[in-house]
């Protein structure tokens, strides 16, 4: 019989993986030894954190790591338990009735993680005979949540709306959810919620929106990205997740009350998994609290990412169709960006370097991301950063007038 473990031996993955830590020059699972949001210290070097998903910076906020403290005091450190059995507590009853109120939908419920909250509710909705219809650039816990549906799945390029309705038109026969990000992870830029919202009704499908990136950032109060466009009644199901603008960890599903309590008694990842501890639960409702009480950790973030991007876009880089706090900078080639990176990491910046298969051959980019808590400084050192190291190793070309 062979052996099962004989691939890993020859695997590419790690064998780039093992040349990269060798050189020194592997950019992944850097241990951090100190964060504050928006600096970390990584091997005793300070830097500017651009490469996080804590959008509003709440990970530190007094209310919040007070609520996640006296939640561990009052409930303990874990709930033992599927929600389905012991592992409820009016803690997650509350944050689901805040939730459903914030998101302006009937009902939600919340899941342990925002990848186990796309398993559980595709999963539970769709069958075999049914279509799940996906934008090419949807989040890998989508792609993983139709296989484990056992649906068919079909891909239309990204954000093409032909393309969308050609593969609406050849799906009539069968039930359909067409399945998007909002804001998407790597590109920074926003599903066509209201060309979609349109072909799904022209035909019959229904509307997935996978809103981790945009809930607490886009929209009137950091609603989400269906506020945004006006289209909150339109979409279907709206899932969120908390490790990112709620600074906690989990997820929501949120719909009409009769979809989210089907998807409560069939998704698996909710039945047969221990539910949200109670400090991440408590977390989460007092990040609400903050940003129902003030709307200006929302507009910050969108303020200091859009200073980085015009001031990248003026410099010559190619920061594609962002319009939200998550500005790719595209590089192409991966030795380029693995270059970039280092660069960074050596001018005092921690980026994320996306290389393949995150993207395509020859596609890849440096992630980077803003939070409301950077301060004008911060900003100010990482738009000097992208000049010089731009400059140094030839992204972009030497500009006597361009400030920096
Ligand atoms: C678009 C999208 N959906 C879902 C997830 C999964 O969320 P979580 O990290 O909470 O499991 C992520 C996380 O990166 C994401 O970017």
């Amino acid at each position: 019989m062979a052996d099962l473990f004989s691939k890993i031996a020859t695997d590419s993955i790690l064998q780039a993986a093992r040349m990269g830590r060798e050189t020194g020059i592997y950019p992944y699972f850097k241990p951090l030894s100190e964060t504050e949001g928006t600096e970390v210290v990584i091997d005793g070097k300070r830097l500017i954190m651009i490469g996080s998903n804590n959008y509003l910076g709440l990970t530190t906020h007094p209310h919040v790591r007070q609520a996640a403290i006296e939640a561990i005091q009052k409930y303990g450190t874990s709930c033992t338990g599927s929600r389905f059995l012991n592992g409820s507590l009016e803690l997650h009853k509350e944050l689901e009735r805040r939730l459903a109120v914030f998101i302006g939908k009937e009902a939600a419920i919340v899941f342990s993680t925002g990848y186990q909250t796309n398993l559980g509710s595709i999963s539970a909705l769709m069958d075999r005979d049914d279509v799940a219809i996906c934008d090419k650039d949807v989040h890998a816990s989508l792609v993983d949540a139709v296989k484990m549906a056992g649906c068919q799945m079909k891909r239309y390029r990204h954000n093409d709306m032909e393309d969308l309705e050609r593969v609406l038109k050849e799906s009539t026969g069968s039930p359909c959810m067409v399945i998007v990000d909002g804001v998407y992870s790597m590109g920074g830029d926003l599903a066509n919620v209201p060309e979609i919202v349109a072909l799904c009704k022209q035909y019959g499908s229904r509307f997935f929106l996978d809103d981790a990136h945009g809930l607490g950032v886009m929209g009137p109060g950091g609603r989400g990205t269906s506020w945004h466009f006006n289209a909150i009644n339109d979409v279907d199901l709206i899932m969120g997740t908390f490790s990112k603008s709620f600074a906690s960890l989990g997820g929501v599903i949120a719909g009409e009350r009769d979809v989210i309590d089907y998807i409560q008694h069939h998704a698996r990842p909710f039945i047969f998994s221990a539910s949200m501890p109670p400090s991440n639960a408590a977390a989460v409702l007092a990040c609400l609290d903050v940003i129902e009480a003030d709307p200006g950790y929302v507009q910050q973030v969108h303020r200091q990412a859009s200073k980085v991007r015009t001031a990248l876009r003026q410099m010559g880089y190619n920061c594609g169709e962002s319009v939200t706090p998550v500005v790719p900078v595209y590089i192409g080639s991966e030795m380029n960006t693995v270059f970039a990176w280092k660069s960074f990491y050596d001018h005092g910046i921690y980026v994320n370097p996306v290389l393949p298969p995150g993207v395509p051959p020859n596609k890849s980019l440096l992630r980077t991301s803003y939070m409301a808590t950077h301060t004008d400084e911060q900003i100010e050192r990482v738009i000097k950063a992208f000049y010089e190291v731009g400059t140094y190793i030839g992204l972009i070309e030497e500009k006597s007038s361009t400030s920096a």
